[in-house]
């Protein structure tokens, strides 16, 4: 099969692109590379593909210049080995922080003189060797030297031993800043003194005492191999068609989602991408107050990502595809393993017992294709899960787990922005706000969304028993009027159509967004983290199509002021209307911690789902035939509900 136009970038690329690169004559010796991600080609090329012309590959790459703190990206055609073109970025603005400078910021802050005389004034400690420094984003809080300097403001904690977990004894009153252009600490800041608390807490399997037994094997046996195909990262299943990317920003992302039916590829949704993930915590506490990360933004989730040759936990026959990215030096490396695929078994997918023939119910089990990888960013874990199904859904899940974020409190000191968690340590509250891009082309680009409330009639003669109610839709004309929250009272939903499609009904294809679970902001809208990331003002956002609006907060928003993005675009109010239109959601989880987060947090989950509204005739998934019989253990059985 022929390599899709948009699968990632691959290993030999990102060298060519590297080669390229370092033949630019700004490029020099203090030139960091933060990124090189594919140039999508034009969609219309993307759409008729194969047909030629088969587009050119292309590549954007982020640059800093270490030296000047200016930032530029640059275009490349790895095609024909040429520059595009050079964009210099406004001055001031901070790309993501790459992986290397995680790694130089804790060197440097261990070998700081000054922090080093503060750790010894305030713990005794001279020994740096079991102390971790967490690199977290500075921000902006409206001072010059955040414009003007790449910043870190890391956190810091102590192990007891080697492989201990650190973050159970978090050096609460030390601050250290670090300028990363000169990869040095320019001071540190102290705001009072915290013991360390004094438990230890782990959840490593050689050090959680008295594991619980009874647990017997439960394998997944798929004897005949898997249901879907790969080529490349093009996926194949149960008439779905698709490409799983994953690249050093937004981490995993889907391409091209296709259904066959009526002898023919449907598209459905063209690109699925987390845009950006911010977690701000609620705690005035000096030491606290300014943490709120932007994990994709600042941190980059595809740099973040697990390698889950060790790490899955997925049952059955799976497989995986590798990412490839390169660090701040331009030397190439590949993260094996970061997207897992696999099928899931899921209950129930329909079922019907006629009672007047009781020897023929008609049961279907409901399978799923995941699609998934695991981020860590620092002392949190996000995966990201999409998951397709025989009936034509489509459903994004975030779990969200790993450790939380501690500090430490005073003997009898009763948090009020944070619960208690151990003896002297607390965890603050927080939220988690995600944004999820959805590029939708429902049987073509042009394309409408509309909002769906659900109301009841009016009590008149109409409705003499007073019941009726029905569902009001809103075609969402411009960029303005389609800013909207969650409904409660209307079971609010969103439908994608496109009018120029008709089903059976002779009403217009669409596919419906129906959200999750969600949470609003608690901080007001002038806390400086909100500024930034405009996008939580609203949970949906539609704009049209721009190949330069990917990102909801805007292209660099690592130490922004605020009002790019999402906020920016849409202050035009541009009509969005039958037209190629992109569906923006922001979604909230509110954390107030409990002490069954502690040591490792359970997964908590977190999407949202796509369902076929209209798009296909009847249902799709009338044709999966009877699961057939197969041995389990002593049992033999076929039962599709249980
Ligand atoms: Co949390």
């Amino acid at each position: 099969m022929l390599n899709h136009p948009l699968e990632p970038l691959t290993a030999q690329e990102i060298e060519t692109a590297v080669e390229l690169l370092k033949a630019v004559p700004s490029c020099t010796a203090t030139t960091r590379i933060i990124s090189i991600m594919l140039k999508e080609p034009p969609k219309e090329l993307v759409h008729s593909w194969p047909q030629e012309p088969v587009p050119a590959r292309e590549a954007t790459a982020v640059l800093l210049e270490n030296a000047t703190n200016a930032v530029s990206s640059i275009n490349l055609n790895l095609t024909s080995r040429t520059i595009l073109g050079v964009r210099k970025a406004p001055p001031g603005v901070q790309p993501t922080l790459s992986l290397d400078e995680q790694i130089e910021c804790e060197q440097a802050v261990l070998a700081s003189p000054e922090f080093r005389a503060v750790l010894k004034k305030h713990y005794g400690i001279t020994d740096t060797s079991l102390v971790m420094v967490d690199i977290w984003s500075a921000g902006y809080y409206g001072s010059e030297e955040e414009r003007t300097r790449r910043l870190t403001r890391p956190l810091c904690f102590v192990r007891t031993d080697p492989t201990d977990n650190g973050y159970a004894k978090p050096i609460e009153g030390i601050r250290p800043i670090v300028d990363l252009n000169k990869m040095e600490v320019i001071r540190v800041e102290e705001y009072g003194h915290w013991p360390l608390p004094p438990e230890s807490c782990n959840y490593s399997a050689d050090r959680v005492q008295d594991q619980r037994s009874g647990i017997k094997p439960l394998t997944i046996a798929q004897p005949e191999g898997a249901s879907f195909s790969l080529t490349g990262n093009q996926i194949e299943w149960q008439n779905w068609k698709f490409v799983a990317g994953l690249n050093a920003r937004e981490g995993l992302t889907i391409h091209h989602v296709r259904y066959y039916n009526q002898k023919r590829d449907r598209s459905i949704l063209y690109r699925g991408s987390l845009t950006e993930m911010v977690v701000p915590y609620g705690d005035p506490k000096p030491t606290q107050v300014r943490k709120n990360a932007f994990d994709v933004g600042e941190y980059g989730m595809g740099m973040c990502a697990n390698s889950l040759r060790l790490g899955c936990d997925c049952l059955g026959h799976i497989e995986y595809l590798d990412a490839h990215l390169c660090d701040s030096r331009g030397r190439a490396f590949t993260i094996p393993n970061a997207i897992c695929i696999h099928e899931e078994d899921y209950g129930i997918l329909w079922k019907h017992t006629d009672r007047r023939l009781p020897d023929t119910p008609e049961g279907r089990r409901s399978r799923r294709l995941v699609v998934s990888s695991v981020s860590t960013v620092e002392n949190y874990e996000d995966g990201f899960f999409w998951y397709f199904y025989q009936d034509g859904n489509i459903q994004f899940e975030v779990k969200l787990t790993g450790i939380l974020s501690l500090g430490a409190v005073l003997d009898g000191e009763k948090p009020k922005h944070g619960s208690l968690i151990a003896p002297r340590l607390y965890a603050p509250n927080h939220q988690h706000f995600f944004n999820v891009r959805l590029d939708f082309d429902i049987d073509g680009m042009e394309n409408t969304v509309q909002r769906v409330d659900v109301v009841a009639d009016p009590v008149d003669d109409a409705n003499m028993f007073e019941n009726a109610f029905q569902a009001r839709v809103t075609d969402l004309e411009t960029e303005q009027s389609a800013l909207a929250n969650l409904n409660l009272e209307t079971a609010r939903t969103w439908k994608i159509i496109n009018k120029k499609k008709t089903n059976a009904a002779g009403e217009p294809v669409g596919y419906k967004f129906i959200p999750g679970d969600n949470s609003t902001p608690f901080a007001s809208p002038n806390a400086w983290w909100r500024r930034r990331a405009g996008f939580v003002n609203h949970q949906v956002w539609v704009t049209p199509y721009s190949e330069d609006e990917k990102y909801a907060a805007g292209d660099y928003p690592n130490q922004c002021c605020g009002g790019d993005g999402l906020t920016s675009w849409t202050s035009a109010d541009r009509p969005i209307a039958s037209q190629d239109v992109v569906f923006w959601y922001t979604f909230g989880h509110t954390h107030i911690p409990r002490l069954e987060d502690y040591p490792v947090m359970p997964a908590a989950y977190i999407g949202f789902l796509l369902k076929p509204n209209g798009f296909f005739d009847r249902n799709p998934a009338n044709d999966v035939p009877p699961s057939k019989i197969v041995g389990n253990g002593a049992s033999l059985k076929t039962c599709d509900n249980c």
